[in-house]
This record gives structure tokens, C-alpha cells and sequence, in this order.
């Protein structure tokens, strides 16, 4: 290596060389030197004489160099030496900026005083619809279940048709929702789910019975928000399909998963409802974890949260309508199977005692501290 700092020493006619091949080589083995030298900077007296040995104004390197080999060069070579030169000064150059900034940096890092606490840097923590949805997975999980995903964007035919919601069927009103702006010639309209029940149609799409799948998800209504509504809240979808699926098979998968969820000591109970996509269909209710089924606050008075009903309700569900088989290709007559749809922050509001959904979403630090 000190072969090469010596040649800076020597005049261009001493140097032996003739081709730009060569001259090239002397600028590589300069320039590799540099960089050896410049990996070992580490502390600030290291940086500045980094920058004296090679970039200094009169005795450096770069300054020998260019005394000694570009200003004396023959005139038809000079053009070579210069561009080699002025790569090789922006190399050292930029090298030279680069542990300049990193001093910089550990300059700004490095406290006054040692002796004081470091810096606090806050860990975040999993928001609470996200901790819910983990806890439904867990249970859904341990049962059998497995956990897919899919498009927030829809078509209408996996939000709606397919799941047994014609074009101008009522129900579709219930779901007045949104729909993309796209250019004229799209092929067909595309929305922001209205609930994750599509999944259902791609997973029979894409599997065959058994299909034992929940689904979590973001999904969107236009709702104008109060402390029930919002116009993007979450679900989880359920569905379990087979050959000998029952009503009984369904009703305790529900009843296993609210008693984990809640505790053993809510009960459960089912009303009649309505979904084109499932028949029979129903609605699931809890009875009140927060007055124990009696629809009595402990100090007395109606419980607020039941309003003195006893039961709480929980979220939509049924048996698959055959209907929906036949746009999956599966034979209604050999598959039976249920299906479900959580609505996720109301459960979540439930269970935490929470009485207003817009918190979800507001992401105030204060209220999300309280759920580590
Ligand atoms: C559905 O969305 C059906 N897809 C559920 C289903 C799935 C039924 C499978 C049968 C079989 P529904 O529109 O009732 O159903 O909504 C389900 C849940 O979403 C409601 O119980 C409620 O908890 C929640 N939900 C509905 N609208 C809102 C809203 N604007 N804000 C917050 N939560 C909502």
C-alpha cells in the first residue's frame, strides 16, 4: 500500500506509465487506500486527521497528487489524469462526508451528563379491537377453526348476489354503502364490503367441504356514527360447512364461544331474524354479564347497559341457506353447515364496558393506555 503513497511523491514523467489502463490502476490503488484508511475513523481526532492526511489544502495526498502527477502530465494526457482525479477527489470527498455525519449524529446522541436516566422510548401496545379479535381467533382456533382474510374492496356479486341478495332486494338498503368512483369502461362496479359474509363465497370457492374458517375484518357501512355506529367498524365472520352439519352443532360452537369469551356464567339464547344468505336464521343473545341475567344494577334500579332486559344482543347468525350452494358448486343435498357475523366493537364496548364505538377510532392515548 505505501508503494502507491510514495508514487505520489514522483513527477508524471517518473511514474512509468503511458496507457490510461495504467493511470487508471494508480487511481484504484489510491483510492483503495483511502477507503481502508477511512473504515478505521472512529473517534473525532481520527476524523480530522483522516481529512488533513487526505484532503488538506496544501500537503495532502489529494494536493501531491495533483501537483505532482495532473499539473505535469503530458498535454494529450492530461484529460485522462484530470477525470481520474476528480473521481478519485469526489470518492474521498464523499468518504469524508459520510464519518463526518456519523460523528455528527453521535454528537447529538451522546448525553451531557452520564449519569442521567437514558431515554424513555414507549412501547406500544395491540389496539383493543385488535386484542378482541385475537381472543376470538384463539377460541375459534382451539376448536378447529382456521383464520383466512379477504379483499376489503368487493364486488357486488361476492357482497351481495352471491350470498343470496338479488339486484333490488330490500335488504340491500340496509347496507346503503360505498361505491368506488372508476373510469367508464370498468368492468364491473366495485364497493367497500358492507360485512365479511363474502368470504364465505370465495373460501367454498376456492375449498372443498370440510370448511371449518372465521374471518376478521374491517368492513363499511354509511352510517352516520353515534355511540353504536360508525362507518367503518369490524367484524368476524364464521363458517363451518360439512356433511353432517346440525343445528345443535351450531347452536353449541355459539354457545362455547361466548361462554369462553364472556365466562362460563352468561347464557345464551337465539331468536328468530332474518338473512337471504342463511335459513333458518337468528340472532344471538347474551344474557347481561354486567347485572348477571337479572336486569338489576348491583346497587339497585334497572341495569344501564341490559336496560333492564336481562339479555344483550349479540350478533347474527343461522344455518347456510342451500340457496348459497349453488353458487359454489356444492350439492345443497349431500352439505349442510352455519354461519355467523360478529360485529366486533360492539362486542369488544360489551365486554369492557365501553358506551361509546367512536373511541375505537379516535385513538386518544388516554383511552388506549387503559387496555395494555
Ligand atoms: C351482517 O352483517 C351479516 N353479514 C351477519 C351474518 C353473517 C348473519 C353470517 C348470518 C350469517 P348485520 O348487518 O346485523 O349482519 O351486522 C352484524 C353486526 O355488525 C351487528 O350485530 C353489529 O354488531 C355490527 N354492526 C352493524 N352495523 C354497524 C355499525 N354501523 N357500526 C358498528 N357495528 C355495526
Amino acid at each position: 500500500m505505501t508503494a502507491i503513497l510514495e508514487k505520489t511523491k514522483s513527477q508524471f514523467a517518473d511514474l512509468g506509465v503511458s496507457t490510461g489502463k495504467e493511470i487508471e490502476d494508480l487511481f484504484r490503488q489510491l483510492t483503495e487506500l483511502a477507503d481502508t484508511e477511512q473504515s478505521k475513523v472512529i473517534t473525532d481526532p481520527e476524523r480530522e486527521e483522516f481529512r488533513v492526511r487526505w484532503l488538506g489544502r496544501n500537503d495532502s495526498i489529494r494536493a501531491r497528487v495533483k501537483r505532482n502527477w495532473l499539473e505535469t502530465a503530458p498535454k494529450e494526457m492530461r484529460r485522462w489524469v484530470g477525470s481520474y482525479f476528480n473521481s478519485f477527489s469526489e470518492h474521498v470527498e464523499t468518504g469524508y462526508s459520510y464519518i463526518k455525519l456519523a460523528g455528527e449524529i453521535l454528537e447529538a446522541d451522546r448525553p451531557e451528563d452520564l449519569s442521567l436516566p437514558g431515554v424513555l422510548r414507549p412501547i406500544g401496545s395491540h389496539h383493543l379491537i385488535r386484542q378482541v379479535f385475537q381472543q376470538i381467533e384463539d377460541i375459534f382456533v382451539s376448536i378447529g377453526f382456521s383464520v383466512v382474510e379477504g379483499p376489503e374492496i368487493e364486488t357486488p356479486y361476492y357482497n351481495f348476489e352471491a350470498l343470496n341478495i338479488p339486484e333490488f332486494h330490500p335488504v340491500r338498503d340496509d347496507m346503503d354503502t360505498f361505491y368506488l368512483e372508476l373510469p367508464n369502461a370498468a368492468a364491473v362496479p366495485l364497493l367497500l364490503r358492507t360485512h365479511t359474509s363474502p368470504m364465505q363465497i370465495r373460501t367454498m370457492e376456492k375449498q372443498k367441504p370440510p370448511v371449518r374458517v372465521i374471518v376478521p375484518g374491517k368492513v363499511y357501512r354509511r352510517d352516520n356514527p353515534d355511540a353504536t355506529h360508525s362507518f367503518v367498524f369490524h367484524q368476524v365472520e364464521g363458517l363451518a360447512v360439512d356433511t353432517d352439519i346440525t343445528f345443535c352443532d351450531f347452536t353449541g360452537t355459539i354457545d362455547y364461544f361466548v361462554k369462553q369469551f364472556f365466562g362460563p356464567s352468561v347464557k345464551t339464547r337465539f331468536r328468530p331474524s332474518y338473512f337471504p344468505f342463511t335459513e333458518p336464521s337468528v340472532e344471538f343473545d347474551v344474557s347481561c354479564p354486567f347485572c348477571g341475567g337479572s336486569g338489576t344494577a348491583a346497587g339497585g334500579g334497572t341495569c344501564s347497559k341490559c336496560k333492564g332486559a336481562a339479555w344483550i344482543e349479540l350478533f347474527g347468525a343461522g344455518m347456510v341457506d342451500p340457496a348459497v350452494y349453488g353458487f359454489v358448486n356444492y350439492d345443497a343435498k349431500k352439505v349442510s353447515g352455519f354461519a355467523f357475523g360478529i360485529g366486533i366493537d360492539r362486542l369488544a364496548m360489551l365486554k369492557y364496558g365501553i358506551d361509546d364505538i367512536q373511541v375505537f377510532f379516535q385513538n386518544d392515548v388516554r383511552f388506549l393506555r387503559q387496555f395494555p
